[in-house]
């Protein structure tokens, strides 16, 4: 524990230094790194997310599944465009695919210290994409730079959310991604975003009683981790249980390549997370993850950049808004 804590105070020092030096990262593309220098009077954007997600992130480390896990949602429905973060009647958020996303108030906490700062100036879907980066770099990710510029979405209509199902076949998966302008590799890298994160049993409930109606458990399944989740999850009392999306067994929540080295074996949790093991499009590159840490590490932020990157509103295009979850239209 004492271990741990030293690590996080390490990791919060160098956290100071690396947006201390964004000053200097050059600008490529339409979206840029370092968008908002010098747009916020002399403030650094992006140190005051990082100040708000710090602050949740020693209060509840599993904030960093949730922000993940919310670029994507976000990201993959109109674009990186924070249209996931509107109220109201049969918005995004209404949508039964986003029910369990967290961490709005990571966002609007952010939102509203900027706006006494800068008001109308950064964006609601910078804010989500930049929370992201901090909490996987707290989590025992590898910084990456982010880039900046989008601009916040007028539409979100949850009959617009269409995610990909952890019941779509690989070949399907990998279709939804490339739709996306994702590739196979990529779609690998951010499902190692389940190194973190919990989901609930009844994802896995017919893989565990009943796969492919078959009335049996999947044998792609390791039996140990078959028994022990159906002790977790019981038949009869599926409901709210949650259980880790990540089966290794030291119970600790950190954004590494232990999730590619436990597919191997058989114990991914979600049916999509263990078909990339055993696929022969994907088996090869999750072995070679599952083998170097960092490799996994600089690659998964390169992927959550290219995936920050979808469809993405700049310029005079959508707005800022005053307050991240109501378009000012
Ligand atoms: C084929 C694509 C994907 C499928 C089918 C899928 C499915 C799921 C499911 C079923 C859950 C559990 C939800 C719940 O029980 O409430 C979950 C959680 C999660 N997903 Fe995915 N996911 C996919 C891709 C991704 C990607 C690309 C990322 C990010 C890079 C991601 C990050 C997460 C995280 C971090 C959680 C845990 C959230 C938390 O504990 O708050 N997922 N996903």
């Amino acid at each position: 524990m004492v271990a741990l804590t030293m690590k996080l105070s390490m990791k919060l020092a160098l956290l100071e230094l690396l947006l201390m030096s964004l000053s200097i990262i050059p600008s490529y593309g339409v979206l840029q790194v370092g968008f908002y220098n010098g747009k916020c009077n002399t403030t650094n954007v992006e140190k005051i997310v990082s100040k708000v997600v710090k602050k949740h992130f020693i209060r509840d480390r599993f904030i960093t599944a949730a922000l993940v896990r919310m670029q994507f949602h976000d990201c993959f429905v109109h674009g990186c465009d924070a249209s996931i973060l509107i109220d109201g009647n049969q918005t995004e958020k209404d949508a039964l695919s986003n029910g369990s996303v967290k961490g709005f108030e990571v966002i609007d906490e952010a939102k509203a210290t900027l706006e006494k700062i800068c008001p109308g100036v950064v964006s609601c879907a910078d804010i989500i994409v930049i929370a992201a980066r901090v909490s996987v770099f707290l989590d025992g990710g590898k910084w990456y730079h982010v880039q900046t510029g989008r601009r916040d979405g007028l539409i979100s209509q949850a009959s617009d959310v269409d995610l990909p199902s952890p019941y779509l076949s690989i070949s399907e998966t990998i279709q939804a991604f490339a739709k996306k302008g994702l590739s196979i590799q990529d779609m690998v890298l951010l499902l190692g975003g389940h190194s973190v994160g919990m989901t609930h049993c009844t994802f896995i409930q017919d893989r565990l009683y009943n796969f492919q109606h078959s009335g049996k458990t999947d044998q792609t399944m390791n039996p140990t981790l078959a028994q022990f989740l159906k002790r977790r999850c019981p038949k009869d009392k599926i409901g709210q249980v949650l259980i880790p999306l990540n089966s290794k067994t030291n119970n600790v929540n950190l954004i590494d390549n232990s999730f590619y080295k436990q597919i191997l074996v058989g114990r991914g949790i979600l049916q999509i997370d263990q078909e990339i093991a055993l696929d022969s499009r994907t088996s090869d590159f999750v072995k070679e993850l599952a083998k170097n840490n960092n490799t996994f590490l600089a690659k998964f932020g390169e992927a959550m950049v290219k995936m920050g990157a979808i469809e993405v509103l700049t310029g005079e295009q959508g707005e800022i808004r005053r307050s991240c979850n109501s378009s000012l239209r």
